[in-house]
């Protein structure tokens, strides 16, 4: 298959080129696409053959489930049922945004969607591409991360067409994605309330709507989607969780282990601590103190790393706060562990 490739501006949407790729989606394609997170691989969320191509596009497990994308807040009532105040609470205050919200599942979901579960993972996004192509193509979008299946989510078109070429229909090239990490995923079927993948919008934010809402902690229960390696680069990760000076000295040693043995290697650091790092091979997150840049950097530098193909990434921690979350959750999964060293 020929992937096509439209370069689309989000401050000035050109009209016939969101046409063209609505009536892609519409004819049962695949249409990658640029959300405010990362970008979408799409297709109409109503049509189960168009579901399936996703997961073969892919490579991704049949039951691990897609999220819906709608345009128009009240989509939601179309797309889930029961569905209480705190869940309008969070949309009027998320929405459009890096927010999705787990509710029970309408019957005009098929099952090929939702991995054959009950519920289903809705959010309505805000990059006005995005917006544009749902309204213009008149059905929800299914859309999970536009990468194959396990490797590090794309931030910009050329991500797309490196791990998607010749698998989909149309790539809109809607520049880099601003946030870079995905949305933030609520699961209200659950008591207490429960964050199932901490991402854009930070559980400080949320806590502000939800203060009950609790964290998903994968070692106790293993919810659907949650492999153990995932956001993957090619090389092993070593993630550095140490606090504080120490983390620095840790680094190198594990960086004169690793080079008496030989390996290639890269260090994945802060803005500050660049320097610390001499002349090893080193990749710069942003400042520390500005974890919503890091963040925005994350799966660009790891995707760097493997196009340098070096063998090991050591990755220093960030703080868990604000968007510090998501980048620990992508890292510790990226780097196959859950347990603190
Ligand atoms: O920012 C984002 O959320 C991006 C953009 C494209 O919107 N999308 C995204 O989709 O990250 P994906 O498929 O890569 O991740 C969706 C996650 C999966 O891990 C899946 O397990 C979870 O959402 N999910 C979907 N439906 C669910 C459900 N009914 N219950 C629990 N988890 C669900
Ligand atoms: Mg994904």
């Amino acid at each position: 298959m020929k992937t096509e490739i439209l370069e689309i501006d989000p401050s000035k949407i050109d009209k016939l080129k969101i046409k063209k790729a609505a009536r892609v989606i519409k004819n049962g394609g695949l249409v990658a696409f640029p959300t405010e997170t990362v970008y979408g691989l799409g297709a109409d969320a109503l049509n189960p053959s168009a579901g399936v191509k996703i997961f073969e596009a892919k490579n991704r497990p049949l039951d691990d489930p897609l999220i819906v994308h709608i345009a128009e807040k009240n989509d939601l009532f179309k797309i889930a049922k029961e569905i209480h105040k705190i869940a309008l609470d969070l949309t009027a205050e998320f929405w459009p945004g890096p927010l999705t919200l787990v509710l029970k599942k309408s019957e005009i979901i098929p099952d090929i969607i939702t991995g054959g579960l009950n519920t289903v993972a809705v959010r309505m996004p805000s990059n006005p591409v995005a917006l544009s192509l749902i309204k213009e193509a008149r059905t929800p979008l299914a859309a999970p991360s536009a990468n194959l299946f396990g490797r590090p989510s794309p931030t910009t078109a050329q991500h797309v067409l490196a791990d998607l070429t010749g698998k989909i229909d149309l790539i809109i090239d809607g520049g880099r994605t601003n946030i870079g990490v995905e949305s933030t995923i609520v699961d209200l079927t659950r008591q207490p309330f429960c964050v199932l993948r901490p991402g854009g919008v930070s559980l400080e934010k949320l806590r502000a709507i939800i203060p009950q809402v609790e964290l998903f902690q994968p070692k106790d229960v293993l919810a659907p989607g949650m492999y153990p390696r995932h956001y993957a680069p090619r090389a092993r990760v070593i993630l550095v969780q140490t606090n504080g000076k120490a983390r620095v000295g840790k680094v190198r040693k594990l960086a004169a282990e690793l080079e008496s043995q030989g390996y290639s290697f890269g260090i994945l650091t802060t803005e500050e601590n660049r320097s610390k790092y001499g002349d090893y091979n080193v990749e710069s997150l942003g400042p520390g103190a500005d974890l919503a840049a890091c963040a925005a950097n994350l799966f660009s530098v790891l995707r760097d790393f493997d196009r340098q193909d070096v063998d090991v990434i050591i990755a220093e921690g960030v703080k868990e706060e604000g968007l510090g979350l998501a980048i620990m959750d992508r890292l510790r999964k990226a780097a196959g562990m859950v347990k603190e060293e």
